[in-house]
């Protein structure tokens, strides 16, 4: 078996500028030691609730505010980093320094698994930082097609590293030695699936087209989607995605009745976004459910939207569904 490359040598082979490869590391660096943090679970006293709700209205996890504080801290400390936001503050973090970049993360995604001992992970997306000038929060406002780098750490049976930067999706694997080994050189979603994510408890407060889309993969061979549909969902966004990266498959976190006035769960800046622009990237689809996440405006730092991504058809097919109303 040839040597696998590690993430310094792929770098080197990558035409984005030396501050993106250098904000790219210090985050890969910050999600192997997080990794390290994840699995030491219970032994290091990480796991259960903080006691402390955040911005979202959440319940923080132990391992929110340590994951968040880690990346947090490692990122201000980076030089080409002018600014960051997090899921879990309130506001923007701002380092004095001009120009170069400004990351947007989701510390811990899935925290709801932690506890149980099921897969979950970091997200990254990397927007260009204003010039000239220090940034403020209307400079992280920006569309996800501006995005010059998005990933995802996913702390399962194996620690993974997901990555686009200029083009194409790479997947790196944690060794035991802490090095990023390349072992996904492009990874692509199938046009087809008969996979389908969503957690169906919420079916009956769904909006007519997605109950019909769902309606349509329950009803197997026999109905008018012809074939049988598989069902998965971990909640954990970056399990989900992970897996449709692999072996495709679509994901569905669509509005609902419950709370009328939120357009959806996740996140638009740092769930949304970086994964919308792997999933294009690996020749996905990524939607609310009509517009391509990548080409929503934000106007609010923690908004949030309705998902569906994963194989392409799939994504079609759900549009088609609105269209119907
Ligand atoms: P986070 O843990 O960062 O708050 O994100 C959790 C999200 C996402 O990872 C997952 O797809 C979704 O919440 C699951 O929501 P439900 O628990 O409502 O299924
Ligand atoms: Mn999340
Ligand atoms: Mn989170
Ligand atoms: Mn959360």
């Amino acid at each position: 078996m040839t040597a696998l490359i590690d993430l310094a040598s792929h770098l080197a082979g990558d035409p984005s500028s030396p501050a993106v490869k250098t904000v790219v590391t210090e985050i890969a660096a910050a999600c192997a030691r997080i990794s390290r943090v994840v699995a030491g679970g219970a032994i290091l006293g990480n796991l259960g609730a903080a006691g402390i709700t955040n911005v979202q209205d959440e319940e923080q996890k132990k391992l929110d505010i340590l994951t968040n504080d880690l990346l947090s801290d490692a990122l201000k400390a980076c030089d080409p980093v002018a600014g960051i936001a997090s899921e879990e503050l309130e506001h923007v973090e701002t380092t004095g320094r001009q120009g170069g970049y400004l990351v947007t993360f989701d510390p811990l995604d899935g925290s709801s698994n932690i506890d149980v001992n099921v897969s979950v992970g970091t997200i990254f997306s990397i927007l260009p930082a204003p010039e000239g000038r220090e940034p403020t929060e209307a400079d992280f406002l920006q569309p996800g097609r501006h995005q010059v780098g998005a990933g995802y750490a996913v702390y399962g049976p194996q620690t993974m590293l997901v990555l686009t930067l200029t083009s194409g999706v790479v997947g790196f694997t944690l060794s035991a030695d802490d090095r990023w080994l390349l072992t996904h050189a492009a990874s692509t979603i199938p046009a087809d699936t008969a996979e389908f994510a969503i957690n169906m408890s919420n079916q009956r407060h769904w909006a007519p087209p997605i109950r019909r889309y769902v309606d349509g993969c329950l009803a197997g061979k026999e109905g008018p989607r012809a074939k049988n549909f598989n069902m998965r969902w971990v909640a954990s966004m970056v399990a989900d995605v992970h897996r449709i990266l692999m072996r495709g498959g679509i994901f569905l976190y669509p509005w609902d009745a419950r709370e009328p006035g939120k357009p959806g769960k996740l996140r638009l800046m740092y769930e949304a976004n970086p994964m919308a622009l792997i999933v294009e990237r690996a020749g996905g689809k990524a939607t609310d459910g009509v517009t391509p996440i990548l080409d929503l405006a934000p106007s609010k730092l923690h908004q949030r939207v309705p998902v569906v991504l994963g194989s392409a058809n799939e994504v079609d097919q759900v549009a088609r569904e609105a269209a119907a109303g």
